[in-house]
């Protein structure tokens, strides 16, 4: 059966935990042999492109990554026109795009499966790589407790998909106007210290996500007092893990001490992103 992932619960919570372990599989299937991948980038990335295409390899195949300035989605063809092209040459697509419709046009006409690499909306290859990390890091996820700090945006919706499939709690503290949709789930403050009492791991992205440049000021004074610092960070559970899905803008939403600090997983975070898509990978694959 064709499968997607545009966003973490597009998976069940068995086929998560599932994934997880593929992504720890040292010898993994060659399930890509002989074939291609095709990236597409809407906006610009370093891990994402990086991890997605050592991954392919790792599974014998071939990634083109295209940038969306040569491609043109719904410019110079529509999304509907590039997945069916995609899907007659390669065995699966990935696409990086502003809004997270474009996903889900490409998934409607393609017949290999498609992979969000980051919407406007959802990140959930990242979110994998978070859970990976953490399962990692605290040796379990149900009932472990994960505090994100900062703007409500596609990183913080994937982690907040992630941690309710993976039966963790999760808080989230933003400024005023800058929340999440609430789930039923995460509980949503607009207090960083509130939310980061006592927790396994503390999370954060950038204030301005890309496409957001011109909002930059005005949100550097919004979330002035949602910095995670030392001060914060020492809320937490004592052993507290920080996160951050990168890049990092060190002196705003993190101060460089926690970036830098003994508590701080943040490399280990993004070699993960490699591991977790080819686990994905295998997965979408063998449905
Ligand atoms: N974390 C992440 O997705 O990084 P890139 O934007 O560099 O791909
Ligand atoms: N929220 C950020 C994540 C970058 C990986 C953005 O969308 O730019």
């Amino acid at each position: 059966m064709l499968r997607h992932l545009l966003e973490v619960d597009d998976l069940a919570a068995d086929e998560l935990t599932t994934v997880l372990n593929l992504a720890e599989e040292l010898d993994p299937p060659q399930v890509l042999a002989g074939w291609g991948a095709a990236l597409l980038f809407e906006k610009p990335s370093n891990r994402t492109r990086l991890s997605m295409e050592l991954a392919i390899v790792q599974l014998g195949g071939h990634p083109v990554s295209l940038r969306n300035d040569e491609v043109g989605i719904d410019t110079r063809e529509t999304a509907e026109d590039l997945a069916r092209v995609f899907s007659g040459m390669c065995a699966l697509v990935g696409a990086r795009v502003f809004e997270h419709s474009k996903l889900e046009r490409m998934a409607a006409s393609a017949s290999v499966p498609v992979i969000n690499l980051l919407s406007d909306d959802a990140h959930p290859v990242q979110a994998l790589a978070d859970l990976l990390t953490l399962r990692q890091r605290l040796g379990s996820l149900e009932g472990r407790s994960v505090a994100y700090v900062g703007d409500g945006n596609n990183v913080c919706r994937s982690l907040m998909a992630a941690a309710a499939l993976a039966g963790m709690q999760m808080r989230v503290a933003t400024p005023k106007g800058y929340e999440p949709p609430a789930d039923g789930v995460a509980e949503l403050t607009n207090d960083p210290a509130e939310a980061v009492g006592g927790v396994d791991a503390v999370y954060t992205d950038v204030w301005a996500s890309m496409g957001q440049e011109a909002d930059a000021a005005r949100r550097r004074a919004d979330f002035a007092a949602f910095t995670v610092d030392d001060g914060l960070m020492a809320r937490a559970a004592p052993d507290a893990i920080f996160l951050h899905c990168l890049p990092a803008h060190r002196g705003e939403e993190v101060a460089a001490s926690v970036l830098e600090g003994p508590q701080s997983v943040v490399w280990q975070q993004s070699t993960n992103r490699m591991h977790a898509q080819r686990g994905l990978m295998i997965w979408l694959l063998s449905q």
